[in-house]
């Protein structure tokens, strides 16, 4: 018998069952490349979960979601093709792909020089701003981002970048440098291909049973400045939401592996539409990570009307899950 949406998560000891985090699946968080972009919804911090849930000898991998490319530069693929509909964070990317790291450095260093820039001077920052806007070198996206406001990524309807100035707190600081420096580097190292096409246009014809589709999408009951609509980029609705999944099942249905990053449970909001599908595909598996690695137990995941219930959903059996108890959602009912 096919579970409700309502009894997906019932009572406390059927979450025993169902609600089993991975933690601290493998390897530490040294391992990993974390990206220059302190990109907001940034996987980094899940990465050693989320990676040993990931097939072995993958072929071609797609992040069709980069955003700071978090997943996409920490896997061991022949190819990995990143994708975001954010055309100038592609651009900026691209000319990493492009640049040897020295050249990099040297206009960084340029500009900051150049626009004065520090976390004190919001002036040079808005001069900077306006260069940017007005000649869009890809380059200069990171330097603005690097004195942003929580580094994010904001344009408008114009497409100008209109992020404010990250008063006292933002810069290019040794980390980010540090960053930057692994990430080109891996960049060059990998066979990375960078693209910029909604997810609804990306062209799976050439993928095959060997590759696999990573889809990190914006939450559809949290908030991001990436999926509110209203910065010059589409927003994210109920509508994109099913063409994702409507995807994800073709994918299936064409023997493609794919891994989806999601939330079922926010802040006291939950992912209906997602939590169907689930109980619809039980040929899925959802595996639940572990957000707050300091106290939090799968006993109180979703009780708190803070927490979150993040998932990993995949459809095939990954290599963690074979000696250990991770799996978390088993539609027993
Ligand atoms: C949650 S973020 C991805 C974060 C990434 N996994 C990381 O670890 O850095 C979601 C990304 O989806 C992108 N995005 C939003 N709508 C999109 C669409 N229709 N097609 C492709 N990408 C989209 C946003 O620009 C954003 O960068």
């Amino acid at each position: 018998m096919m579970g409700s949406i309502s009894n997906v998560i019932v009572s406390n000891e059927q979450k025993v069952n169902r609600l089993m985090p991975i933690k601290n699946a493998h390897g530490s968080h040294k391992d990993f490349i974390k990206s220059p972009m302190n990109y907001i919804g940034g996987k980094y911090k899940l990465l050693n979960q989320i990676v040993p849930l990931l097939p072995n000898n993958i072929n071609t991998f797609v992040d069709l979601f980069a955003g700071g490319c978090n997943v996409g530069i920490n896997v061991d693929a022949k190819k990995v093709i990143f994708n975001d509909n954010l055309t100038h964070l592609i651009a900026m990317y691209n000319q990493f792909k492009k640049q040897d790291i020295l050249s990099i450095q040297e206009h960084i260093k340029n500009q900051i020089s150049k626009f004065d820039l520090s976390k004190e001077n919001e002036e040079g920052y808005k001069y900077l701003r306006v260069h940017y806007n007005n000649y869009k070198n890809p380059l200069d996206l990171f330097v603005l981002v690097a004195y942003s406001f929580n580094h994010q990524i904001r344009f408008n309807n114009k497409q100008k970048f209109n992020n404010p100035f990250g008063k006292n707190r933002s810069s290019y600081n040794a980390n980010m440098k540090k960053n930057l420096v692994k990430f080109v580097s891996s960049v060059h190292s990998k066979d990375a291909t960078f693209s910029s096409t909604c997810f609804n246009e990306f062209n799976f014809d050439s993928l095959s049973g060997n590759d696999v589709v990573y889809c990190d999408p914006p939450y559809l009951i949290t908030t991001g400045t990436y999926n509110d609509g209203k910065r010059g980029f589409k927003g994210w609705s109920e509508k994109e939401e099913l063409e994702l999944l409507n995807i994800l099942d073709s994918l299936d249905f064409n023997n493609i592996r794919f891994a989806l990053s999601n939330v079922v449970a926010h802040k006291g909001k939950s992912n209906d539409i997602l939590r169907k599908w689930l109980c619809q595909n039980k040929q899925y598996r959802a595996y639940c990570l572990e957000k707050n690695y300091s106290n939090s137990s799968y006993h109180t995941l979703d009780r708190s009307k803070n927490s979150s219930i993040e998932i990993l959903v995949t459809n095939y059996i990954p290599p963690a899950s074979e000696n250990e108890s991770q799996l978390f959602f088993e539609w027993k009912n």
